[in-house]
């Protein structure tokens, strides 16, 4: 139990680093889109985490998340903000 708590604690601890990773060209239009829709659930992933390849299949995988939570699907110009956001900036 003490070893969950110190646990917890590290997790809380590095947890701000992480939130305020600032993201490439962040007042871009699509870069705020990015940033509304993706922040929901978790913290903001850094565009350099996946290739272009792979946020097309994760923007897919987020999309069943989104309906599967009941929230509003991604608009199409939403979706297609996001991506060119990701392809200009995917690793
Ligand atoms: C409805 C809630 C929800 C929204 C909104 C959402 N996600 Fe997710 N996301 C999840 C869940 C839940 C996971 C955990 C993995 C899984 O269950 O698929 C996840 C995992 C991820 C991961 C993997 C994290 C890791 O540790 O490697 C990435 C990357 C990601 N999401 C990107 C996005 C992007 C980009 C968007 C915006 C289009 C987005 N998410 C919006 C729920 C959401």
């Amino acid at each position: 139990m003490r070893k969950f708590y110190l646990m917890l604690t590290i997790c809380m601890l590095a947890a701000p680093a992480h939130a305020t990773t600032p993201i490439p060209d962040a007042d871009s239009p699509q870069a705020k889109v990015y940033a509304e829709k993706c922040s929901i659930c978790h913290v903001l992933p850094h565009p350099k985490r996946l290739s272009f390849n792979g946020w097309k299949h994760m923007l897919t995988l987020m999309d069943q998340r989104i309906q599967e939570r009941g929230l509003s699907p991604l608009e199409p110009e939403e979706r297609k903000a996001i991506a060119a956001y990701l392809e200009r900036h995917a690793r």
